[in-house]
């Protein structure tokens, strides 16, 4: 845990951006190819529909995440020369040189900045965004550009209905800048893992990447590997308690945080960290049902969206709250 370091200045959001393929998968597609239900779908997760990639046309998790920082570029009005750095969380890269950031860089013409990837599954733009902002406090970056992306679709077995089911492409852009009121920006933030449950959620790209657990199940290489069960009691445990530690030690309670933004994993995880802090259903963003489990894609995307519908305020405090395969958790509260 970091507080906002006393002399330092803070960071002020300038604004967001995403990117959705216009593809879109729903639950009857499913019914059509997996052993499933719309019913059993919804009731089990919240999700309708998902968006998805057409590799045929070059989509990719590359595209949608260039594609979300142009949308930011455009937003804000922020000249790709004055960005400093750019940082990429994503799982889903199709090469891992150069990096999805170095693209983006290249598509905005940013010819200045730094670029790396992070991964973090789906805890990653959370922790994109946390690094960007001690970066900015320490004073080494003026203005970084965060994306969050991951086309999933490219790593789905649409013959496991237990995994297929959940995920989607989409990628969240944010650009922040040095502001000098050190209590704007990441005021309170959490980053945690715990390698022992990394066998729960895995994307194995060769034989040697199996775990032994799975040895004698059949594996289809560069496919996602879920245990959703281990998973889902992980996430109902893990994402109240990272929330509840984050109001905490900042010495706030839900009702001060304007947005609780959290990763779209599935409505019950969403529903039970939301009913057990007794916060309305107004001030929990949710878009599961429209674009499914987009992982490092999701909170940029949410972000994005209550940006865009001006529910987002100068001066507003909003919680933001990731778990993901690792085991990896996040939180960041801000002042925009
Ligand atoms: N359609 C119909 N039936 C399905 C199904 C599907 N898509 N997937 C699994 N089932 C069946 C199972 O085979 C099982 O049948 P059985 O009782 O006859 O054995 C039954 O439904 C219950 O399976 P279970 O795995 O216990 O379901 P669940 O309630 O845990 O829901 C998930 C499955 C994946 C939706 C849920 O575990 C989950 O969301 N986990 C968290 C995943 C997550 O958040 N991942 C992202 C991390 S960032």
């Amino acid at each position: 845990m970091t507080g906002a370091p006393m002399g330092l200045g803070g960071t002020r959001l300038i604004g967001t951006g995403s990117a959705t393929p216009d593809g879109i998968l729903t639950n009857a597609d499913l019914e059509k190819i997996l052993d499933t239900s719309d019913e059993w779908i919804q009731q089990r997760t919240g999700i309708k529909q998902r968006r998805v990639v057409d590799q045929t046309k070059g989509e990719s998790t590359v595209s949608i995440c260039c594609d979300a920082l142009e949308d930011a570029i455009k937003n804000t009005g922020v000249d790709p020369d004055d960005i400093d750095l750019i940082i990429c969380a994503t799982c889903t890269q199709q090469m891992s040189c150069p990096s999805v950031a170095c693209r983006a860089a290249e598509r905005i013409g940013a010819t200045r900045a730094a670029a790396f990837d992070l991964a973090a599954a789906c805890s990653g733009f959370v922790y994109a965004l946390n690094t960007a902002d001690s970066l900015i406090r320490l004073g080494r970056y003026k203005t970084i550009a965060v994306i969050g992306g991951d086309a999933m679709s490219t790593v789905m077995d649409y013959n496991d209905r237990s995994v297929s089911i959940l995920f989607g492409d989409a990628a969240g852009a944010a650009i922040l800048t040095q502001d000098e009121n050190p209590e704007r920006g990441s005021i309170k933030q959490i980053m945690g893992a715990d390698g022992r449950g990394w066998e729960c959620l895995y994307l194995p790209r060769k034989a040697i990447d199996v775990p032994e657990c799975d040895k004698d199940n059949p594996i289809e290489l560069g496919m996602l590997r879920m245990n959703g069960r281990e998973v889902f009691k992980f996430a109902v445990k893990k994402f109240q308690h990272v929330i509840e530690q984050t109001l905490s030690e900042a010495g706030i309670g839900i009702d001060d945080v304007a947005q609780l933004i959290c990763h779209q994993s599935n409505l019950r995880i969403i529903e039970s960290a939301r009913e057990k802090l007794g916060i309305e259903k107004d001030r929990v963003y949710v878009n599961i049902d429209r674009v499914g489990n987009s992982s490092a894609g999701s909170i940029g995307l949410c972000l994005d969206e209550l940006n865009q519908a001006g529910r987002i305020k100068e001066g507003d405090l909003i919680l933001l709250a990731a778990f993901g395969g690792g085991m990896t958790w996040a939180s960041s509260l801000w002042r925009v």
